[in-house]
């Protein structure tokens, strides 16, 4: 249990869902703490909740190694909700059956509820609801009822009220079931009889108490990155402690966007260490992108060092402040990305050190995301840092590809390809291949499922874009060898900041997730470089789908990007994640 929250009423069981963590926010949404545990946690662990979720998963119930729950939880007396993969874990475990669906059910369905009350009270007979399986439940458990169905799955819903154990097939949580909350709160408040007892508002005093108290007559030291966790845990330690027991540094790489450096110093008030002309010194003449990071990351280690030797930030009377937030804490499906993030801060020797003298404070441990921009609101930091999309530690370097060679663009049917390599996920590894130019992209949705198929066609490239503008035809233009020098460095910094400055007077940029610009040495002599523009939805990271930049948002930016020195071309990466990263690296 931890201390700046109340015990759990609801515990989500991982099945390996994405949506886990989706669910357990949904839950605190509704006002009830909810935590998320690994599927196989046992339940006398689990004894004194009120109510149970089994979250959805890729795998098969019936194959041998797939997550499964330990069974005495379903007599636990709790309520018990299996969505997906859980409903028909539910099913499985209770002897009834599930089998392989004769054809998947992706993306819309309508749901007919046959017993509108109990988990399903105040919805319609028809309700739009969300799905995404193959397998489905054949006969529900012994004691267990049909409650919905649609078109493509009989058994779209069970329930058996008098036990409080309910399955649904469909996806409450996510806001394409418009009427997911009122299911998900049926049951937490009429099936599971919870209390409201979770409100991220209004918990700064009980904060600041808690880091007075771990804190003791110490003094806290912060790495800040500009970004909304670091920003808001070290302003919630200032305020707690009082600004002469807090010191922040922010590290200036000189890989920042345009006036980034500004901006931290002037929303936190922190110390800023310029190690520009030491990174990019680094960085002459290397064109590799995993060595790019590996010599980052190197000189982000001996800057850190610095700082806490200078400033003598490892003697015992200083601790050290983490932005860490609940999903960076727990071993489950989904934060992958956070232990790789994560292994590259504890690569400094002194900070590990701190770690392992328990010198160190994270007072964000318990909240999502949207609860520290909550808490972030409260303590006062502008919505311009708080409302702030994902952005990478080595910053605009990854985002600014590098060329050994100078090599030609190369006709193919399906368009143009341009032999610059970009990373991507296919099946579990990382693959650096082409990009190819679709031909005609049409401009409409149906150019995203055209990249989709060409690029589980063709052996050579990962990726594809549409041409959005350029100076000149593309067979004029090749990849030029080139590095990551100061020159490039301006062109994409210029460009990132048009794309930021008109995606933001458009609302655009609150209705994407992240919105990577990206510098490439393709073009023409006088012009040699091009912009591609990566706009994408996700939910965490881990996959993400590529949207469209609507007109005149588009063509507006094309116009303003092509009038910037030295480039010559835009384009719109239409590429899902996977097949393609959402960085190109
Ligand atoms: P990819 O490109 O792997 O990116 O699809 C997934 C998400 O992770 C972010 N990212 C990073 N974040 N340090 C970070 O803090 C890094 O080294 C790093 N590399 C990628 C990326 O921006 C995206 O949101």
């Amino acid at each position: 249990m931890r201390e700046d929250a109340p015990p759990p009423q609801i515990t989500v069981l991982d099945a390996g869902g994405q949506y886990c963590h989706l669910i357990a926010r949904r839950v605190r949404q509704l006002g009830v703490y909810a935590e998320v545990r690994p599927s196989d946690a046992t339940a006398e662990t689990l004894t004194g909740r009120k109510g149970i979720i089994i979250s959805g998963g890729p795998n098969s119930v019936y194959e041998p190694g797939s997550p499964s729950v330990d069974k005495a939880l379903f007599d636990l007396g709790a309520g018990v909700l299996g969505i997906c993969y859980g409903q028909q874990l539910m099913a499985y475990l209770l002897n009834g059956s599930v089998r392989k669906g004769d054809k998947g059910e992706y993306g819309h369905a309508t749901l007919q509820v046959s017993v509108r009350d109990g988990l399903f009270q105040g919805l319609g007979a028809d309700e739009p609801v969300w799905m995404s399986h193959r397998d489905q439940v054949e006969k529900p458990p012994p004691g267990f009822d049909v409650l919905a169905s649609t078109d493509t799955c009989a058994i779209a819903a069970i329930g058996d009220p008098a036990r409080r154990l309910y399955g649904v097939q469909f996806h409450p949580e996510v806001v394409h079931t418009p009427r997911g909350m009122q299911v998900l709160e049926n049951f937490l408040f009429s099936i599971c009889e919870c209390r409201k007892d979770w409100d991220p508002r209004g918990r700064l005093d009980l904060l600041e108490e808690k880091i007075r108290e771990t804190t003791g007559a110490r003094n806290v030291f912060f790495f800040v990155s500009g970004g909304v966790d670091s920003s808001v845990a070290y302003r919630l330690c200032l305020r707690a402690l009082g600004p002469e027991r807090v010191r922040g540094a922010y590290v200036d790489t000189g890989l920042m966007r345009e006036a980034e450096t500004e901006f931290v110093r002037d929303s936190l008030g922190v110390e800023i260490v310029d190690a520009g002309a030491q990174f990019l010194d680094a960085l002459q003449g290397v064109w590799d992108p995993e060595q790019k990071r590996h010599i980052i990351g190197e000189q982000f280690v001996r800057v850190q060092e610095t700082v806490l030797q200078s400033g003598h930030y490892l003697d015992g009377d200083w601790i050290l402040g983490q932005g860490t937030i609940y999903p960076d804490t727990i071993e489950s499906g989904g934060t992958a990305q956070a232990d790789l993030i994560k292994t590259h801060h504890n690569r400094v020797a002194g900070i590990q050190k701190l770690i392992e003298s328990n010198r160190i404070i994270e007072p964000l441990t318990s909240f999502y995301k949207d609860e520290v921009r909550e808490i972030g609101r409260e303590l006062g930091l502008p919505d311009e840092l708080l409302d702030r999309h994902p952005f990478p530690g080595p910053a605009l370097a990854i985002r600014l590809l590098c060329a050994e060679q100078t090599a030609p663009v190369e006709k193919l049917p399906e368009g143009w390809m341009i032999p610059v390599q970009t990373v991507g996920v296919q099946g579990d590894s990382r693959t650096y291949r082409a990009v190819l130019v679709l031909d005609n992209p049409g401009w409409n949705e149906e150019m995203f499922a055209r990249a989709t198929v060409t690029v589980n066609r063709l052996q050579n490239i990962n990726r594809v874009v549409a041409q959005s503008g350029a100076h000149a035809p593309i067979q004029r233009m090749s990849v030029v060898a080139a590095g990551l020098t100061p020159e490039r460095l301006h062109r994409l910094r210029r460009a990132d900041a048009i794309v930021r400055r008109l995606s933001h007077e458009a609302g655009f940029d609150s209705k994407v997730w992240q919105f990577p610009v990206i510098l490439i040495p393709c073009g023409t002599l006088d012009r040699p470089d091009s912009v591609v523009l990566r706009p994408i939805h996700s939910v965490d990271g881990m996959t993400a789908q590529a949207v469209k930049i609507e007109e005149p948002l588009r063509s507006r930016m094309t116009s303003e990007l092509l009038n910037a020195e030295g480039l010559c071309a835009v384009f719109h990466d239409l590429t899902h994640k996977p097949p393609a990263t959402i960085e190109w690296e």
